[in-house]
């Protein structure tokens, strides 16, 4: 597989799951579905990304309470995967921090799985350095409780043991700490999208941030579409609209293109 991918072979799985004998793991032939999609791609697609190296984040975090519980929200992972997926057929090298998620392993990316903040935060700073661009579409949660019980808490001990503390902003650190990267944010709003985007644009020392809808039928978690405008830093925005998320991928690595040429090019 090596020698293939080195030689520009475009690889569809294996993927994981039951295989024959009653086994399970890696060895599983691809969907035919995604075989098809990957031969389209390879037949129209641009390779306008090899060369960069992406990093991208996606899916919720969960948050122990005790051995059973955990704080959580409502991310699927499918806008992560589909911006690692898209950047991955146009030839970029990308690394995929997930939280926990029911979704299949995109076709050559490298997959980390991880469960709370402080570990999406682990592995994004220690990738942080090798990437050219980050795209944090992870909803990571914004607080954690405070002390994370080692045994079952019983339901009287639940309310009472509750408090919490806010996690790392990983978003903000990797802003603070920027040198040549491309930063890509979002904002799940449910009130003035805009406005909000854009003071988080700022605080987080971003270049782009995807503002999208969320708390209506049809658009943010687990939704195929998303009601999304792409606010920029420099240059135009991309105005509130639908959008399937593969047609937002495909917008946002279009974006990324622009910025690290003109990184390259200064
Ligand atoms: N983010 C992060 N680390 C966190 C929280 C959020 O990196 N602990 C990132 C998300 O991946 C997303 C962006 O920051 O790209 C969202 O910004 P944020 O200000 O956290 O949004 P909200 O949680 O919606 O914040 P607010 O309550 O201010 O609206």
């Amino acid at each position: 597989m090596e020698t293939l991918r080195s030689r520009g072979a475009v690889l569809v799985g294996p993927v994981e799951g039951a295989l024959a004998a009653g086994d399970e793991g890696p060895g599983r032939m691809a969907e035919a579905e995604d075989i098809a999609r990957a031969v389209a791609a390879v037949l129209t697609g641009r390779r306008d990304l090899v060369g960069r190296r992406v990093l991208v984040t996606a899916g919720p975090t969960h948050e122990p309470i005790d051995p059973v519980r955990f704080l959580g929200n409502r991310s699927t992972g499918k806008m992560g995967f589909a911006v690692a997926a898209e950047a991955a057929r146009r030839g970029a090298d990308v690394a995929l921090v997930t939280g926990p998620v029911g979704l299949p392993e995109p076709a050559g990316v490298d997959l980390v799985r991880v469960e709370t903040a402080e570990q999406m935060a682990e592995a994004v700073f220690d990738r942080y350095g090798w990437a050219d661009a980050v795209v944090m579409a992870a909803a990571v949660a914004d607080c954690r409780p405070a002390l994370a019980a080692d045994h079952k808490l019983k339901k009287e001990g639940v309310a009472r043991s509750l408090i919490l503390e806010p996690t790392t902003d990983i978003l903000a650190a990797l802003g603070k700490r920027k040198e040549r990267q491309v930063l890509v944010g979002f904002a799940a709003e449910t009130g003035d999208y805009e406005k909000e985007a854009r003071r988080k644009l700022a605080e987080k020392n971003l270049d782009l941030v995807v503002a999208n809808e969320v708390g209506r039928p049809g658009t943010g978690f687990g939704a195929e579409t998303d009601r999304a405008a792409i606010l920029a830093r420099e240059g135009a925005d991309e105005p509130l609209r639908m959008w399937t998320k593969q047609e937002l991928a495909r917008a946002i690595c279009d974006r990324l293109i622009r910025l690290l040429e003109g990184r390259r090019a200064s």
